[in-house]
């Protein structure tokens, strides 16, 4: 296996209806190694892969998921709004995400509420799929809960833009039993690299989808990239 790893954030969602089977199904044939997805919870404790809390963005229906049961947001349409060929396309569980992906390509199932990393490991679990996941999260505290959670389910703290102390980050990570980091492209530096890498942990980028930003990357040593484009970034690095 060549390094960086690629993986399709939200699928191959450059091309296709974010978080969807559609979505996911685009990754695995353009060849991803890996499929990043968001979770949430419904009203009645089932976990659907969706970015927002709400369905407004990304399906025809209005309102908050915590609000809705699983059988009204199964009815909801999370495709016609992509293209016409993508109509009908239905919201994801969790549950079908990792039967679809079954060995074919690792899952970041990327954990946005507060208190459904209950829910989201006992899916997991039910699935047999633990060792074919790994969890981010921007929290570090839902870091650590979904650590204790899977204990042998890697953890990576998602940071954002800004100026990150290298030396922090890294203590952060180590104090927490975390496996590393998964940080916006444009806050990666030679110094945030090194620190973190010369320590063991792991150095995940994200959501990079401009080749050349793919290759200075790759040179400072980063395990994975995510992007909307898998197959823009593998044509990229070669
Ligand atoms: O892969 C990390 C990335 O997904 C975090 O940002 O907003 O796309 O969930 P967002
Ligand atoms: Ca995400």
């Amino acid at each position: 296996m060549s390094f960086p790893l690629i993986v399709a954030h939200r699928g191959y969602s450059a091309i296709a209806p974010e978080n969807t089977l559609a979505s996911l199904r685009k990754a695995l044939e353009a060849g991803a190694h890996a499929c990043e997805i968001d979770v949430h919870l419904t009203g009645d404790g089932e976990v659907v892969v969706m970015h927002d809390g709400t369905v407004d963005r990304t399906t025809n229906g209005t309102g908050a998921l915590r609000e809705m049961t699983l059988d009204q947001v199964r009815r909801l349409d999370a495709g016609a709004w992509k293209g016409p060929e993508y109509a009908g396309e239905p919201v994801p569980t969790l549950a079908e995400v990792l039967a679809l992906l079954d060995g074919r390509a690792h899952l970041v199932c990327e954990v946005k509420d507060a208190d459904i990393e209950e829910a989201v490991a006992r899916t997991i679990v039910d699935a047999g799929a633990i060792e074919r996941v790994t969890f981010i999260a921007f929290d570090h505290q839902m870091c650590a809960r979904l650590r204790d959670v899977l204990p042998s389910v890697g953890v990576l703290w998602l940071i954002g833009d800004g100026d990150h102390d290298p030396g922090a980050v890294a203590e952060a990570c180590l104090e927490s039993n975390l496996q590393g980091v998964d940080a916006f492209y444009g806050a990666i530096s030679e110094e945030l690299a090194d620190t973190l890498l010369r320590r063991g942990l792991s150095l995940w980028a994200w959501t990079v989808n401009q080749g050349d930003e793919a290759l200075r990357l790759a040179s400072l040593g980063v395990t994975s990239i995510t992007t909307d484009d898998p197959v823009l970034i593998a044509s990229a690095l070669g």
